[in-house]
């Protein structure tokens, strides 16, 4: 299985995966593509032989379709069978996600349904939640809505911070990925629960 990897910014979820797909997992990464042309991302996935592209959304203005129309050619490229978002910060249009309907995942850094959108740490802390997490889902065009296919949970400790908070869900975020796209990538059900 062929997939294309979307990123934002640093590009740690990216790594890990590309790292968890050595020789006998079922599924490749082929494609590298960025919003951002000078997400460092790029430049960690270039290092490692990775194929690379970008796209600078800020050339297309509110213009999504033409952005994304850009995203599909490289993309189409490669013909990806899975498309992993991986601390991608565009939202796709409808369009996009149904051309790739069912096989596109997205990490989320909150225990889906609570918290979509934004700034999912401070929000579990601003609720006093004992517990937050990270999901993997397939996306839909309803943000952060698809059936979930992994999660995992981290406790709020006393004294947390959103980024102390953070900097433990992104762990968490590194064993999940990988491991629901292997079980993805073999065609196997469930949701998986890390603990
Ligand atoms: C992190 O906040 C992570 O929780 C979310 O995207 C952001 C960047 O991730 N999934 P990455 O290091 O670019 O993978």
């Amino acid at each position: 299985k062929k997939v294309a990897i979307l990123v934002s910014g640093g590009g740690s979820n990216m790594l890990t995966l590309c790292s968890s797909m050595m020789d006998d997992h079922p599924a490749r990464p082929v494609l590298v593509l960025s919003n951002d042309p000078s997400a460092k991302g790029l430049k960690y996935a270039a290092a490692r032989g990775l194929s690379v592209a970008s796209v600078d959304h800020r050339k297309f203005g509110k213009d999504r379709a033409a952005f994304e129309a850009e995203l599909v050619k490289h993309l189409e490229s490669v013909e990806p069978d899975i498309i992993c978002l991986a601390g991608f910060m565009r939202v796709l249009t409808a369009g996009f996600v149904e051309r790739y309907a069912g096989r596109m995942l997205n990490i989320h850094p909150s225990l889906l349904p609570k918290y979509k959108g934004l700034n999912t740490h401070a929000r579990a802390l601003e609720a006093g939640d004992a517990e937050a997490g990270c999901s993997v889902h397939v996306v839909t065009p309803e943000l952060d809505d698809g059936p979930i296919l992994g999660q995992a949970r981290v406790t709020i400790e006393p004294g947390e911070t959103a980024s102390s908070l953070a900097a433990k869900v992104l762990k968490q975020e590194h064993r999940l990925y990988p491991a629901v796209l292997r079980r993805f990538a073999e065609g196997e059900q469930g949701v998986l629960e890390l603990t």
